[in-house]
């Protein structure tokens, strides 16, 4: 541990496809305190490209960004993409302690379908029969070439990684409060789409889809023959509005949104028939949550309760901030989440 480095201060870096969100947070009594914050655009395809020579840009980019927001110390917290991590849930009968991490080892060989030395494999108990002890555990497996790229990636940036762990992990953090017990959270990013169910504040079902805020600017600009800046302005504009612009924007991106209310619907009752429990309300975040009649279109295809998280509810900050804050209130949860998370 650095002479720099006070354990009150904790900064999340949140490497996203199209930009990067730093927070610093420290420790007070209560809720965290905001210390710093920001993010910079990242040019298109370079954060998950395997180039070198990208790897650098981005390092480039993030060494910026910790400057311009005057961050002190050298450790953060990041986190993986859902799309480069495997997870699933397995049952395990009453046990000790010491024979779980080893049922564990044994039941990941099982299930996910990487070789197990590729892998570095991380889990929780979910849940524990209060009578029977049997438990349900989550493990994850992240390849270790992903969270390699991850670990050099911040070395070029002059960083130290104190924790590593899954975008729906710390987005759960921010954004979950005790008095909802079973939420389910999409986080409709630039490249993807995330699902994830959340029981009493624990991560209980992830699922990624690989549709995310692109995919809607690339249908909208081949259907309607518009170049990528216009597509974009469209998709930002009109969204799933079936009034403007006669419905072509909402007809056009449809059939994605479709396949991503599908997947919800599945995770939903995929829940419901292995652990019980009904997901009441859904929390939407990430840019593409932006889109103009996004929740009037999930409520009524999905008959939940749809609304749009607080990345910031948490957080205690001076109120002067609050506009600033708000602006950036769909983007920001990761980070924020990643900055909760012990250092
Ligand atoms: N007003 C808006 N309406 C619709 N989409 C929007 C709006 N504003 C931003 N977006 C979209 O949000 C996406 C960016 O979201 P976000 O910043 O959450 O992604 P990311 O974290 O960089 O990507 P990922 O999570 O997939 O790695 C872009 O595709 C952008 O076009
Ligand atoms: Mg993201």
């Amino acid at each position: 541990m650095g002479i720099f480095y006070s354990n009150n201060d904790l900064v999340g870096i949140d490497v996203g496809a199209s930009a990067v969100r730093l927070v610093q947070l420290k420790k007070s009594g209560g809720n965290p305190s905001l210390v710093a914050f920001g993010s910079a655009q990242l040019p298109p395809n370079i954060a998950q490209s395997d180039s070198k020579l990208d790897q650098q840009k981005v390092a480039e980019i993030i060494k910026r960004l910790v400057k311009s927001s005057n961050v002190s110390t050298k450790f953060v917290n990041t986190s993986l993409p859902g799309s480069t991590v495997f997870s699933t849930i397995i049952a395990l009968p009453p046990m000790s302690q010491a024979d779980l991490a080893q049922a564990v080892r044994y039941q990941a060989e099982q299930n996910i379908p990487l070789k197990i030395d590729d892998v570095k494999i991380d889990w929780q108990i979910v849940r524990e029969n209060p009578i029977t002890k049997e438990k349900a555990v989550m493990i994850i497996a992240a390849p270790r070439a992903k969270t390699q790229k991850v670990m050099e990636l911040f070395e070029m940036a002059d960083l130290d990684v104190v924790c590593l762990e899954t975008s729906s992990i710390a987005i759960a953090r921010a954004l979950s409060v005790p008095s909802e017990p079973l939420i389910m959270v999409l986080n409709l990013g630039a490249s993807a789409t995330e699902i994830t169910i959340i029981e009493n504040g624990i991560v209980s079902h992830v699922r990624n889809l690989p549709i995310g805020g692109t995919a809607l600017t690339r249908v909208i600009s081949r259907e309607l023959g518009l170049d990528n800046t216009q597509a974009e302005q469209f998709k930002m504009r009109f969204g799933l509005s079936q009034d403007k612009l006669e419905g072509q924007v909402y007809k056009t991106i449809k059939p994605l949104i479709e396949n991503i209310i599908d997947e919800i619907q599945r995770s939903i009752k995929y829940y419901n028939n292995q652990f019980g429990g009904d997901v009441k309300k859904i929390l939407l975040t990430g840019g593409t949550a932006r889109l103009p009649e996004i929740i009037s279109c999930f409520k009524s295809e999905l008959n939940i309760e749809v609304v749009y998280g607080n990345a910031w509810g948490k957080i205690n900050f001076q109120p002067s901030l609050s506009e600033k804050l708000n602006e950036t209130n769909f983007e920001f949860a990761c980070a924020v989440g990643l900055a909760m998370g012990e250092a």
